[in-house]
């Protein structure tokens, strides 16, 4: 925290459920926080500015160029320095786009391109707006990028219609907030520095012919909050992935494959010298036993495949492991059964195995969110209730029962 009390920076976009922002700051103050407004342009339609300053006890923000406190100094810089977290609430389907594509154009989206705090969006708007395509792929792409959503619910909307798109409920946006607050640096915040973490993330296309590929639906957002959450703990992280629409952190050495053969090369290559395997890929647990060099044309005859086993990447490098080094594996089950987790934890070599129940649809693959046992092959079991992948991927980390350095030995890394 950067204060003695939270600070949280709202932004209100031009929603008609901009009103409702009222009543999330009298909350945020209740419980201790301190609030500053900043609104887009278009908000002016929705918010009552004279109320939010009373409620907040700020001015509202609007103005990129506006003197005032932080005077002298950039403005959108100086409303960040003080703030532990920035949440737009309600978020509009242009403030979502203009958001994804890094537009920076007022003060609002300047702060949110140079933010490093946690973001949170809590969208509002018709169902159609919110289903519709580009808004899911803006959507995708920000939770690539550590962007929290705070999805919205099913009801009655401002058009009378009724679906999905009324904002969440302040009940759940307080809590979104609190999740992501930052609580006191855990004791073993550092317990990765100097270590090298190999994270391998996605799906894996097994080609049929030049077009054609079998495939899976992972979308990589959980590999790639693992990747955060190693940068965070102060590793070095190489990053093996399948084909995704997502874009790794800067710092992050990155392969990108396609086949799991090509995920497996890869991996054998880089296990050896990393200190901790995150094994979040989808692996296609089956490829076309071959593959043919032309595209095939329809022949009015259908089209058997012959599927071959890939081999299981993980369970091979578990066991070339060398003493020290520590293996997480992933399961995505339809149902969680404890002692076949156990049994698959130990079969598969690994210290802790991820599995998550697929069957749930506001979790798991494509989802900003996920919810987790965490099985060790001690029999531990450890429920992670559901939350952000970045806020799962931070227990995994703090979890990891990963052997500590000796105090004096060098790192490895040079
Ligand atoms: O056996 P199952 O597919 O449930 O195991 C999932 C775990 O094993 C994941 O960590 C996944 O990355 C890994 N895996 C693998 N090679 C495969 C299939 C899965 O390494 N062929």
């Amino acid at each position: 925290m950067k204060g003695s009390s939270p600070s949280l920076l709202l932004g209100v976009t031009g929603s008609i459920a901009a009103y409702k922002s009222l009543d999330l700051i009298r909350r945020f103050r209740e419980e201790g926080m301190t609030v500053r407004v900043v609104a887009t342009d278009n908000a002016r339609q929705f918010l009552p500015f004279l109320s939010a300053e009373v409620f907040s006890d700020h001015k509202v923000e609007t103005d990129l160029f506006s003197e005032g406190e932080g005077t002298g100094r950039i403005r959108h810089l100086a409303l960040l320095d003080s703030a532990d977290i920035l949440l737009i609430a309600p978020a509009s389907a242009n403030f979502i786009a203009r958001l994804s594509l890094g537009i920076a154009d007022d003060l609002l989206s300047t702060m949110a391109l140079s933010a490093r705090i946690p973001i949170l969006l809590a969208p509002a708007m018709e169902e159609a707006m919110y289903l519709h395509p580009a808004t899911e792929e803006h959507r995708t792409r920000l939770a690539g990028r550590g962007v929290v959503e705070i999805s919205p619910e099913e009801g009655a909307l401002a058009s009378g219609r009724t679906g999905q798109g009324r904002m969440a409920s302040a009940e759940r946006i307080l809590a979104a907030v609190r999740q992501h607050l930052p609580s006191p640096a855990p004791s073993n915040i550092d317990s990765l520095k100097g270590r090298h973490v190999l994270v391998s993330s996605g799906p894996t296309y097994e080609p049929l012919d030049p077009v054609r590929f079998i495939g899976n639906r992972s979308s990589g957002l959980m590999g790639m909050a693992l990747v955060r959450a190693a940068l965070e703990r102060g590793a070095r992280v190489t990053l093996v992935t399948g084909p995704t629409a997502l874009t790794a952190p800067r710092e992050v050495e990155v392969l990108s494959v396609e086949t799991a053969q090509a995920m497996k090369e890869a991996l054998e290559r880089l296990f050896p010298v990393c200190d901790v395997l995150v094994m979040a890929a989808a692996v296609s647990d089956y490829r076309p036993a071959s593959a043919l060099a032309k595209k095939r044309k329809k022949n009015g005859k259908g089209w058997s495949l012959d599927l071959q086993e890939n081999p299981d990447i993980l369970k091979g490098l578990a066991a070339m492991r060398r003493p020290g080094q520590c293996l997480v594996g992933f399961a995505a089950e339809s149902s969680l059964d404890r002692e076949k987790l156990l049994e698959k934890c130990r079969a598969k070599g690994v210290d802790l195995l991820v599995a998550n129940d697929i069957s749930n649809p506001l979790t798991g693959f494509g989802s900003s969110e996920n919810e987790a046992l965490l099985i060790t092959p001690d029999g531990g079991c450890h429920p992670v209730s559901r939350r952000s992948k970045e806020a799962l991927s931070r227990v995994i980390f703090e979890r990891l029962p990963f052997p500590p350095f000796p105090a004096g030995s060098p790192s490895r890394l040079g």
